[in-house]
Order: C-alpha cells, then structure tokens, then sequence
C-alpha cells in the first residue's frame, strides 16, 4: 500500500483546522468545495444555503489529488487530523478533516475546549459570550456586566488567541474573569478575518456554537507598536561571494555595539554553515533550508527586540520573502540590503580563491558561476561595493537604520 501523504499547514490553516475539528465551526466538518467558496464568497451562504460568513480553504501541494487521504500534522509533528481530498481548485483542496490526536500545538491547551464540552457545563437559561482580541477596558467590563444582569445570562469569555497577541488575549480574558463573577474562559484559536463585517459574522458564528445566546463583541484591541527602536529588527544582507556582505554587516555591528543601546546578534553566512547548518550542501534545497534556519534564529531574537544581522547568499527571492514573513510575524521590522557588486568584481577580487576554483569546475553550483542568483526587487537598500570604501558602505545602512527610527 501506499503511504499517506502528509503536510503541515500554515498557522492559520491550523487554527481554521482546530475550529473544524472541534465543532467551533459548525456545521462545517472540513475544508470548502469551490462551490461552496463561490457561494460564501457572492452571498454569504454556502451552496446548501446555509449561511456562513468566510470561505474556509487550505491550500495543498499540487501532487496531492482528489481521492487521496492526507494526514496534516502540527509544525512539532504531531498528527492532528485526516483529510480526505475530494476536490482541487489550483492550490485549495477541499475535504472532510477528522480527528487524530487531540490539538496540543500552540499555548493555552488547557483553556481550549470543544463546544460540546463547553455547552454541557454552561449554566441553563442564557449565555453572553464576549469574543475578545484584547483587553477590556473598566467601562467595557461594567457594560458587560450589566448586559449580563440585564438577561439574567451567564458569561463565557471566549479569548481569540491567534499569533503574537495571543498570550496577552489570555492573560486579558483571566483577568476580566476575576472582574465578572461567575465567568469562564474558553480560548478559541480564531485567526482574525481582515474584513471587520465578516469578522464579526464569524465570531458570531463561533459564540453560538459555543453555547451562546448572546454574542459580545470585545472591542477591537488599538494596536500601538513600539516606537522602532524598541521592536524587533532584522537586517538582512543578500549579494553574491565576494560582494562585501560579511565585510559590511561586521561593520554594522561593530558600529551598532560602539553605540550601545541595541543588543545585536550577527549570523554570518560561513560561520551559520559551520554550525547552525553543518552538512547542508548548496543545492536549492539545502540552500533554502539555510535560509530558513537563519531567519528562524533571526526572527527569535528579534521577537524579544534584538536586532539580527544576517549575510549569507541568499539567493532565491522567495526564500527571502519567507524570511520577511518570519520577522513581520513577530511583530519586528525587516530591511533587506542588496550588495549588488557585480559578478565581474566579486571574482576580480577573489579574496578565498573560490571564483577560480568554480571556474575550472571544481566547484558545481557556484552562484554567479554554474548556480543563479536572482537580484532582489525589494530591497529597502541597494550597494555596490566597487570602489567603495568599507566605512562608506555601513554608513549607508546606519543611515538607513538612523532614518527609518530603528537607532537614535
Ligand atoms: S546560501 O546560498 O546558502 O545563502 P551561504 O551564504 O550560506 O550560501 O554560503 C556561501 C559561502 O559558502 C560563500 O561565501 C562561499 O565562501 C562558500 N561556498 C562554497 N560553495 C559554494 C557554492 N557552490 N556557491 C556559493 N557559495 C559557496
């Protein structure tokens, strides 16, 4: 027999999965028909007529096809459920997901429960459920309160835990708990919906089902970020060997160290292979796992508002764009810095003698040489390092970092 293909789905794949699997999002037991997303999409309704406000999609790899089983795993590799392809539209697939081992992924475990669970227990007679995305203000909390008294209703705190905010959501909803006697809290893992309409409608969805007769919607939490140069940031060099990356962003951290005020972390391409990556080889593959893992380490510190310096080749700009991604979903900055020296001066310059070696075929894959390199279109900064000087160049990124507001 065939082994069952397997895939772990994004973050948000995840939560949407969670909400299949625990009846949060009933009456859907799996991932929407193209049929049913074009109903949602026009009218709000699915093909059947129900009503229901978002589409709910998850996008497979191509090679996974009508009729097969997959199992979808959780990024630490537990398996969360089957999903059963009984249709692609380009990268969605749509299917029943059933359930495996129980969600464990992600904080707050303890405060997830099923609806059913949750319907059991609750207190006969009404239910206010309040869906919160942060903290409630006192006002807020006496005019839950009083809408309570007023229904005679009991409350379910239903925190919305999904990415960053999630753990400040919880610690929110435990205090507003204290605050509301006779309340409890149920963590959700609903990812927010970018259209407030549908948010809302989907929130709404999620409360009744819950057991809710009465929907509360938390007010929308006003995200303040920090000021730059309290967030995260990662600073990322790209070019080929030779460009002058290692040289600039040792510059820039040196700079960066002299002036205090920032803790820094440097992962230098060579020194990340010796390590972080020893054994990976310079096929695409391994190359992008190397990228991977270093904006993996980079987007760690500058979660807790470091600032990472990274150089390696990079040279694929997807995987740069993934890296980005990492960075902005912990809530830090990413400015991506092109060394565009050209090819002819990198290999002019030949500092570890490798252009020469690749030239004779000593070295397959060589970027630049036998291996692509695809030039950034998005880079915040753009150097070419020939006849430039060293100081010159990092103070074109301190520039950089001085005007955008990430150093003082
Ligand atoms: S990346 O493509 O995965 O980003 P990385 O920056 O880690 O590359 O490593 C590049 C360094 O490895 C180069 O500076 C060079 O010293 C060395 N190297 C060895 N083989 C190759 C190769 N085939 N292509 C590019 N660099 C190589």
């Amino acid at each position: 027999m065939e082994a069952m293909s397997e895939w772990t789905p994004d973050a948000r794949e995840l939560a949407d999965l969670e909400l299949l699997l625990s009846g949060a999002f009933a009456p859907l037991t799996g991932f929407l028909t193209s049929a049913d997303v074009d109903e949602v999409v026009a009218h709000g309704r699915l093909a059947d007529g129900t009503s229901w406000p978002d589409p709910i999609t998850i996008a497979l790899p191509e090679s996974i096809q009508p009729g097969e089983q997959v199992t979808l795993r959780d990024p630490e590799g537990a398996s969360v459920a089957v999903m059963t392809v009984r249709e692609r539209d380009g990268h969605h697939a749509a299917g029943p997901v059933e359930a495996l081992d129980a969600p464990a992924y992600g904080p707050f475990a303890r405060l997830r429960r099923t609806p059913e669970d949750v319907r059991k227990e609750l207190p006969d007679g009404e239910t206010l459920a309040v869906t919160m995305r942060g903290p409630l203000d006192s006002p807020t909390l006496d005019d839950i309160a009083a809408t309570a008294e007023e229904l005679e209703a009991g409350i379910l705190l239903l925190p919305l835990v999904f990415g960053e905010s999630g753990p400040a959501v919880v610690r929110a909803a435990l205090k507003a708990s204290a605050a509301l006697p006779g309340s409890s809290v149920v963590a959700v893992p609903l990812a927010p919906r970018e259209d407030p309409e549908i948010d809302l409608e989907l929130r709404e969805h999620v409360a009744r089902n819950y057991g809710a007769t009465e929907h509360y919607a938390g007010p929308a939490p006003v995200v303040i970020p920090g000021p730059p140069h309290r967030r995260g940031l990662v600073v990322f060099f790209t070019g080929l060997s030779g460009s002058g990356k290692s040289t600039i962003a040792r510059g820039l951290r040196d700079a960066l160290l002299e002036r205090g005020g920032r803790t820094v972390t440097y992962l230098d391409g060579d020194v990340v292979r010796r390590l972080l990556s020893a054994g990976l080889t310079f096929s695409r593959e391994d190359r992008d796992h190397n990228i991977r893992r270093i904006g993996f380490v980079a987007a760690e510190v500058a979660r807790h508002g470091g600032l990472a310096i990274c150089a390696p080749i990079a040279p694929y700009a997807e995987t740069r764009d993934e890296v980005r991604a990492m960075a902005e979903e912990v809530g830090a900055d990413f400015l991506l810095v092109h060394i565009s020296t050209p090819l002819e001066e990198c290999e002019r310059r030949d500092r570890k003698g490798l252009y020469a070696k690749a030239r004779a075929g000593l070295i397959p894959e060589f970027t630049g040489v036998s291996d692509p390199y695809e030039e950034p279109e998005d880079a915040e900064l753009t150097l070419d390092t020939t006849g430039m000087t060293v100081d010159r160049a990092v103070s074109a990124v301190l520039n950089l970092l001085t005007s955008g507001g990430w150093i003082r």
